[in-house]
């Protein structure tokens, strides 16, 4: 990585990977094919024109030194979902601060039964382990963290961007949805055993499907974004979070007050929820001690457990 540039030989290259010329020159093409631009001249050998913008572990190690995140990092080119690898791996004892990055997701999965677009190295699918000694009530605490973490991540790298948070876990942009989270956990009924919490950022996305109100921080800004700028970010951002919910006692408060500072949804808001198969209309008063939300209704103060909500 540190002269990724430079031409190699497919020689020299052959002789440190113990294959041969003609195997070199089929895994370049390989590369290719993901969209990696490797230059090459018949002389002298092969070149990286530039150094890809792909979520490798020995790219994103670096900017992650100091957090949780730094030792687990796994990359696949495709896989089903980085949530199910995660959820698995987790269930087979992976540690916490394992991260699990996709370029492309053939089977992203959302919340409730939706599915999660995930084109290749466009996005960012992204899905970390973690262990806390928490009840399964303070998860969704947990999740709400997880949006914070990744509006002032988003902040970081351009700070003329407000992303607003949409309860409990959809990152807006001009009312377009720009991330969504998917958080999911296998635990006792008093005590968490693993969480994954599953990121899925619209970044260099060009166009979406026209029914789909969706939007990419590139669609936005109209330029290009380092997917690995952005992720370095997002790690530094969830690793802080993190930390101060499991080792501050105050951190929760902190997080709800927060969340509410930043999200246009959580007071005042003209709502229609609609939770297990019934719906019902209201404006939102805040969040509960959980972090659930709070919808006054003619029938006095319901709090939404899961459910979808939406603008009236
Ligand atoms: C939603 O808004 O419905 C949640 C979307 C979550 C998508 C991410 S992409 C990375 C991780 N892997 C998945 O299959 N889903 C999450």
């Amino acid at each position: 990585m540190e002269h990724a540039t430079v031409v190699v030989s497919g020689t020299k290259i052959a002789d440190e990977i113990s294959s041969s010329r003609s195997e070199v020159w089929r895994l370049i093409q390989q590369l290719r094919g993901l969209g990696v631009d490797v230059a090459g001249h018949p002389a002298t050998g092969y070149q990286l024109r530039s150094v890809p913008d792909l979520l490798l572990p020995e790219i994103l190690r670096p900017l992650l030194r100091g957090t949780i995140f730094e030792a687990h990092l796994h990359h696949f080119y495709k896989i089903g979902s980085t949530n199910t690898a995660a959820m698995a791996s987790a269930a087979d004892g992976a540690p916490e601060g394992s991260v699990f990055l996709a370029e492309e997701q053939t089977a992203g999965r959302g919340r409730g039964a939706n599915s999660w677009q995930s084109p290749r190295s466009t996005g960012i699918y992204c899905s970390v382990v973690l262990r806390p000694a928490l009840p399964p009530s303070e998860v969704l605490v947990l999740s709400l963290a997880a949006g914070l973490a990744v509006q002032s991540a988003i902040q970081q790298v351009d700070s003329r961007l407000r992303a607003d948070l949409k309860w409990p876990n959809d990152i807006l942009i001009d009312g377009m949805k720009l991330c969504g989270i998917l958080t999911e956990m296998n635990a006792e009924a008093t005590r968490v055993r693993y969480i994954v919490v599953g990121i899925g950022i619209n970044v260099n996305q060009a166009t979406f499907p026209k029914d789909l109100p969706a939007t990419s921080l590139r669609l936005v800004t109209g330029s290009e974004w380092s997917r690995v700028e952005l992720t370095g970010a997002l790690l530094k951002s969830l690793d802080r979070e993190y930390r101060q919910l499991i080792e501050d006692s105050d951190a929760r408060e902190s997080i709800l007050r927060r969340f509410a500072e930043n999200s246009s949804w959580v007071y005042g808001k003209r709502v229609r929820i609609e939770e297990n198969g019934s719906a019902f209309e209201g404006t939102t008063e805040g969040l509960d001690p959980r972090g659930f939300l709070q919808v006054r209704t003619a029938h006095g103060v319901q709090t939404v457990l899961s459910g979808t909500v939406r603008e009236r």
